[in-house]
């Protein structure tokens, strides 16, 4: 089944919800207003069964299919948060609220959930049950995890999950996923490297700081260039560099170099941390300084569930046909915390086009709105074809 009929009625309507959010955008798990009115859209499509508070201000809704013989239980979920960014866009539905924006296109995610959520309750032509999660602060706050650590899977028994994110460079109306890792991981480290502070005329009475703090910088990338597989992928970035002293004339006593390990590979992500401590730890040792190293996972890599990505791509081939459906497109190094609910159950995240738009988390970035027809179809299309009708 193509663009479903319903949703070319519900176009504007569905615009309208997105351009408010987009107006009003709010941070990480402090998303309240954004909560309040998707319970409030949600309330008005007669959806009785709702949850809010789980992963702090995450919104979870059940809408049961016409019937339950399947006993099927789909997780659909949509990121609610916008970004620390002053929006330049100039659009009349701009940001309202000074250095937040919605950059990231989440307002167009929530909107187009909200809009298969007014769908599925009007037809409920399925055998089953959808549960609708509306998470806070994927930008860097982990609420996937949060929701999940709440109990978000066992709570509402969803056996599989689908989510999607919007992606610029791709035309609208197409997708694109693929099987397996699709974006990588995301880990932090801090490396304090410590010398003997001194007169710059004089270095033979210090510890060169710098120098030593410049060659673990170096040696860092020897982790990608000699101890990877060059047929698998890492990116190591030192980010930043900053000495106690920026003088002429004076030699600094520390050095922090901040930076971040992405991969897609969770053997080379192990590698990857023991080699950044080992790197810091001796490398400044054989310049006579100390380092100290603190290294943090944060997201997973996102990985497919093969069945699923196949399914996911089955029904976005039913919205826009084959000719429109990328089935194994490359991954990325970017990541995103939707990886957390994949590793509690099987699923698959998917790419919908957003046209020739200015980059995620750019101040000129906007969603697409031609899009959403495209984006409620597929959850729509995950519904009914996972679950028919009785
Ligand atoms: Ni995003």
């Amino acid at each position: 089944m193509p663009i479903r009929n319903r949703f070319a009625e519900m176009h504007e309507e569905i615009a309208g919800w997105r351009r408010h959010l987009h107006a009003h955008p709010e941070l990480m798990f402090d998303v309240h207003e954004t909560a309040a009115f998707v319970t409030e859209r949600l309330k008005e499509f007669g959806i009785t069964d709702i949850t809010e508070g789980i992963g702090q201000t995450g919104v979870v809704a059940v809408i049961e299919g016409k019937t339950n013989t399947s006993d099927r239980v789909i997780g659909l979920r949509a990121d609610m948060d916008a970004l620390p960014i002053e929006e330049i866009t100039g659009l009349d539905y701009a940001s309202s609220v000074p250095g937040k924006m919605h950059a990231c296109g989440h307002d167009g995610h929530t909107s187009m959930l909200l809009g298969a959520a007014k769908y599925l309750s009007e037809k409920r032509n399925f055998d089953g049950k959808v549960v609708l999660i509306f998470q806070p602060a994927e930008e860097g706050g982990g609420g996937g995890k949060v929701m999940c650590d709440d109990g978000l899977m066992d709570r509402w028994g969803v056996q599989e999950v689908y989510g999607m994110h919007n992606a610029p460079g791709v035309p609208v109306g197409q997708f694109a996923t693929r099987p397996g890792p699709l974006m990588a991981s995301a880990d932090q480290f801090e490396i304090v490297v410590t010398g003997k502070g001194g007169h710059a005329a004089e270095p033979h009475n210090a510890i060169d700081t710098n120098l030593a703090a410049a060659h673990v910088l170096i040696a860092l990338q020897s982790i990608a260039a000699r101890n990877t597989d060059p047929l698998k992928q890492i990116v190591v970035s030192v980010c930043g560099m900053r000495s106690d002293n920026d003088s002429f004339n004076v030699i600094p006593h520390t050095v922090s170099l901040r930076g971040t390990v992405r991969t897609l590979d969770k053997g080379v992500r192990d590698m990857a941390e023991e080699r950044v401590t080992q790197i810091a730890l001796h490398t400044a040792e054989a310049y006579g300084a100390t380092a100290d190293v603190n290294y943090e996972r944060g997201y997973p890599i996102t990985i497919n569930h093969d069945d699923n990505a196949g399914f996911a791509s089955d029904a976005a081939e039913a919205v826009v046909g084959p000719e429109n459906v990328e089935r194994n497109v490359p991954p990325i190094m970017p990541a995103e915390d939707f990886s957390y609910m994949l590793e509690e159950r099987p699923g698959a995240y998917m790419f919908i086009g957003n046209g020739d738009s200015a980059q995620c988390h750019h101040p000129a970035y906007n969603f697409d709105d031609e899009a959403i027809p495209v984006g409620c179809s597929w959850f729509a299309e995950i519904v009914e074809r996972r679950m028919p009708a009785a």
